[in-house]
């Protein structure tokens, strides 16, 4: 166990406070391109939602009601649903868990429909799973994450929520409450756990009507999975269709309206760009700022029923909501996305896979896949933020997910474009694979400057600091040093809900050895920068990320 004594007593280096939030010192090698490896052919169900969860476990799963899959389910159980539409007996399973150090999975048993829901994880650790269509628009599932047998499985609450939730966004809240936004035809929002919790005062049991939802609609809804991100001031970033506002969802009242995003680009369902908090560093004044990218110009989607596959969008806009006047700066992709998913890297920069080049989300209205992902240096020189990865062996269009993994790799899997589980006869197949991507920073070139993280704590508090020890063959300078927690995402639908990366505060460091070190931060500020929950810490020392050790923000 490291103490802060150890500190105390041994004489250390007052880091300054100008080390850098995220560490830009590789030159840009254009063979750099990453690797991918497929690591199944089939894990049974297409990936359409994906949750890490902290034992290093994923859940993963699609709908219930699009015929069998590609899994049987264990000793012969079957599930017995009069309410289905396709198998009212189907003995398959549509969820598997994911083992990511043994790369093995088992099925779960899941009996209501869970086609497009949301999730996000309560700060104990148990993923909250919510809505989907038919039997399942209504329901909560939880999975609470087990080891040992391992045989931990989902729980259901059919009738829990009080509007159906099919296509809505989930955000965990400071207070350890998730806010569920939106949905199909759904102008409002509601929480769970509903009881009304002792530390906040809004009402919280029913639903709350949000304008906002009703106004950004339009004939192709295009505002759906609304983009959601909790702001270090404690509001909520909404984006929906080309708008966005600031939430105070503590007495429904909007804060601000920023300005409509320009180019004329839809950026959610079914145009489906995708949206991320971009890292908030601790180690200056706090700036939120939300990038988004991709999506599809206005009329796609009755372009893609009538049979033409409009090109989507190339742009990305930056904005930084709590500013006084903010307003977009827009930027361009190498390629055009439509259905992309974007996760950031430990390194504090974006990564943008899966996905689309012409078309949009919805049954067989994607085309020209992009197997190829980009990477985008948030604060990267101009000429040189976008880098052009090397190719997915598997198109990923309609319903696919990516995911990070606490070694740094992403995950990549499902695609299926049909209503059904169509393996042959059709343009773009069901796939069941799941492939991973290791970026550049994992090449082995780099194993002498990676920094292995050798002891860290089980618990964080705010504010409060802390010390790990780190292991490093060739240590550089303490300039390139970051370290920062990352909360993993419930990703669906290109979207990775309640993603968010905090670069703490360094404050010291103390070389125990040529290659051994303690270095001491600080738990981040506040519960509104970081809610309570399990974090993955990860140590980048110039631009190479150590793997991701679990830590309980409490
Ligand atoms: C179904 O699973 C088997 C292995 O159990 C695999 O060989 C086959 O490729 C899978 N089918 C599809 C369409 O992925
Ligand atoms: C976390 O809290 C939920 C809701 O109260 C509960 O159902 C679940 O069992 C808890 N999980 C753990 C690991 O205690
Ligand atoms: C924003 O979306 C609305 C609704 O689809 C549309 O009418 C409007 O023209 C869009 N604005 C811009 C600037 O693209
Ligand atoms: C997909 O599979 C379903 C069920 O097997 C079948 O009815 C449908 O015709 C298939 N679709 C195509 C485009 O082949």
């Amino acid at each position: 166990m490291l103490t802060y004594f150890l500190l105390v007593l041994a004489p250390f280096q007052i880091l300054s406070s100008s080390i850098p939030a995220t560490c830009q010192t590789l030159p840009p090698y254009p063979g750099r391109d990453g690797e991918w490896r497929l690591l199944h052919e089939s894990i049974g169900v297409s990936a359409m939602h994906m949750q890490l969860l902290h034992n290093d476990k994923i859940v993963i799963f699609d709908r219930t009601d699009f015929g069998p899959s590609n899994l049987s389910l264990p000793e012969n159980k079957c599930r017995h649903d009069p309410h289905d539409d396709v198998l009212k007996i189907d003995c398959t399973a549509h969820s598997v868990l994911y083992d990511v150090w043994t790369n093995t999975f088992r099925p779960l048993m899941i009996q209501t429909d869970t086609w497009c829901s949301s999730g996000a994880v309560l700060p104990n650790g148990t993923l909250v799973q919510t809505g989907g269509f038919n039997d399942g628009d209504h329901a909560v599932r939880i999975f609470t994450p087990c080891n040992g047998g391992d045989f931990c499985d989902w729980i259901e609450f059919d009738t829990y929520l009080s509007e159906r939730r099919w296509y809505s966004t989930n955000q965990i809240l400071p207070d350890g409450r998730i806010i569920i936004l939106g949905g199909r035809r759904q102008f409002n929002y509601e929480f769970f756990p509903k009881m009304q919790n002792s530390l906040t005062a809004s009402p919280s049991s029913g639903s709350i009507w949000l304008d906002f939802l009703r106004e950004t609609t339009d004939e192709d809804e295009n505002n759906l999975y609304p983009f959601i991100h909790l702001l270090p001031d404690g509001n909520l970033f909404i984006f929906a269709n080309n708008r966005s506002i600031s939430l105070n969802y503590r007495k429904n009242t909007v804060v601000k309206r920023f300005p409509t995003m320009p180019v004329d680009a839809h950026r959610n369902y079914p145009s489906s760009g995708s949206s991320v908090l971009l890292p908030l560093d601790e180690n200056k004044d706090i700036v939120a700022e939300i990038l988004i990218c991709g999506g599809a110009p206005q009329g796609s989607y009755e372009q893609a029923k009538a049979g033409n596959f409009v090109r989507a969008s190339s742009s990305c806009g930056r904005i930084k909501p709590m500013e006084e006047n903010p307003s977009w700066v827009m930027e361009e992709m190498p390629i055009a996305r439509a259905m992309g998913d974007m996760l950031l890297l430990p390194t504090g920069d974006v990564i943008i896979v899966n996905g689309v080049e012409q078309g949009t989300a919805g049954w067989e209205f994607g085309r020209s896949p992009v197997t190829r992902p980009v990477i985008y240096r948030p604060y990267g020189r101009p000429d040189w933020r976008f880098s052009v990865m090397s190719s997915a062996s598997r198109p990923r269009l309609y319903h696919s997910s990516a995911i990070l993994i606490p070694d740094g790799r992403i995950l990549a899997g499902g695609s299926n474009p049909h209503v059904w589980y169509n393996f042959s006869n059709v343009e773009y197949p069901t796939d069941l694979s799941l492939e991973a991507f290791a970026p550049p920073y994992l090449s082995v070139e780099f194993e002498k400057i990676r920094p292995q993280i050798t002891a860290s704590p089980e618990t964080l508090r705010h504010k409060q600091a802390f010390s790990i020890s780190f292991f490093v063959p060739q240590y550089l300078t303490a300039d390139v040093l970051s370290l920062s927690i990352i909360a993993p995402s419930f990703t669906t639908h290109s979207f990775s809900m309640n993603q968010r990366m905090v670069v703490l505060k360094l404050v010291g460091l103390l070389p125990l050895s040529p290659d051994t070190y303690i270095l001491t931060a600080l738990g981040p500020s506040t519960v509104d920068i970081a809610p309570p929950g399990y974090y993955l810490l990860f140590l980048v020392h110039a631009g190479i990320p150590s793997v991701g050790s679990w830590v309980l923000i409490q």
